[in-house]
C-alpha cells in the first residue's frame, strides 16, 4: 500500500529523520512508537505531503499514482492526492479542525472540495461519517471549540474517513485524553478499521495504544528506525536496548 525509502529531513542541525524506510501492507495497521522528539510527527507530515523531505521516495499503491514518487508532486497535485486518498488525525485538534465552524461543517467542507454541492447529500454524508466515528448527532451543529477533547477527535476522524481514503494517518490521536475517553476513542478506531478495511498508520509514544491497535510496529529513536516487526514479537522479545527500555518502562 505504502512504500517510502531513505527519507531524510533536517531542521537546521537537528536530524529529524535519517534514512527512514516505511512499508505498509494493504489493510494493516502500522504503529510507530518512540519517545518525544524521535521524528514521528515529522514523518507523518511528510507522508501527508504537508512538507517536503530533503531526500527520499514515496509511493502509494492507489489508482493513477502507481510508480509516481509522491515527493515530486507540486502543491496542487499533492492537495488533490490528499483529498482523494489520505486522511489524517492530529493530536492537536486545532491543526485538523476549524474550531468555530460547526462540527458537521468541518466534514462538509471536505466533501465540498471534491465537488459535491447538493445541500441534502452533503448533510447526509457528513452525518454518516460522524455516526461512523461514534459522534453524537445531536451535537453535530456545535463547534469543536465547545466539545470535549474526545469529541473533537471524533470530528477529526469523521473528516478523515468522509471521502473514503486509502490510508489514514493518526498522530497521537488519544494523547492527552482521560484514560476512559482514550479507551473509547481506541474502540472507535478499531471498529472503523474493521468496518472499512482501510489501512492505518498510527503514531504514539504510548506502547499501550500501539498494542491496542497495530499489527506491526516501527520503533524510532532520534530520527532512526531502530527496530521493526510484528507487535507481539517486538513487545514480547525486544532486540534493541532502546525498545527494551520502552517496553520495561511501560509495564
Ligand atoms: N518545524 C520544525 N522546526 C524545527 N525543528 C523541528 C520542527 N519539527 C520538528 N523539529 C525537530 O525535529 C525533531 C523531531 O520532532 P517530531 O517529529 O515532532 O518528534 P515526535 O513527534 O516524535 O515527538 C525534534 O528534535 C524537533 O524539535
Ligand atoms: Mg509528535
Amino acid at each position: 500500500m505504502l512504500l517510502a525509502r531513505r527519507i531524510r529531513k533536517s531542521y537546521g542541525r537537528v536530524q529529524a529523520l535519517v534514512d527512514v524506510d516505511v512499508r505498509v501492507y494493504p489493510g494493516e495497521v502500522l504503529g510507530i512508537v518512540g519517545e518525544s522528539g524521535s521524528g514521528k510527527s515529522t514523518l507523518l507530515r511528510l507522508l501527508n505531503l504537508e512538507e517536503a523531505p530533503d531526500a527520499g521516495e514515496y509511493f502509494l499503491n492507489v489508482p493513477g499514482y502507481q510508480g509516481v514518487n509522491l515527493f515530486r508532486l507540486d502543491r496542487y497535485q499533492a492537495r488533490l492526492l490528499r483529498l482523494k486518498h489520505l486522511g489524517i488525525v492530529y493530536q492537536n485538534p486545532h491543526l485538523g479542525l476549524r474550531m468555530r465552524y460547526t462540527s458537521s461543517g468541518n466534514v462538509v467542507e471536505r466533501l465540498i472540495l471534491v465537488g459535491e454541492r447538493r445541500y441534502k447529500a452533503l448533510r447526509q454524508q457528513a452525518q454518516r461519517a460522524l455516526e461512523a466515528s461514534d459522534f453524537p448527532l445531536d451535537r453535530m451543529d456545535d463547534p469543536p471549540l465547545r466539545l470535549s477533547g474526545g469529541m473533537q477527535q471524533r470530528v477529526q476522524l469523521a473528516k478523515a474517513i468522509a471521502l473514503k481514503p486509502s490510508l489514514i494517518l493518526l498522530d497521537e490521536p488519544t494523547t492527552g485524553l482521560d484514560l476512559s475517553v482514550q479507551a473509547r476513542v481506541l474502540d472507535t478506531i478499531r471498529r472503523l478499521r474493521r468496518d472499512t478495511g482501510v489501512t492505518f498508520v498510527i503514531v504514539s509514544h504510548d506502547l499501550g495504544v500501539i498494542r491496542a491497535l497495530a499489527e506491526r510496529v516501527m520503533v524510532m529513536k532520534e530520527g532512526y528506525v531502530v527496530e521493526e516487526g510484528l507487535v507481539d514479537q517486538v513487545l514480547e522479545d525486544p532486540q534493541h536496548p532502546y525498545t527494551q527500555e520502552l517496553v520495561h518502562s511501560s509495564l
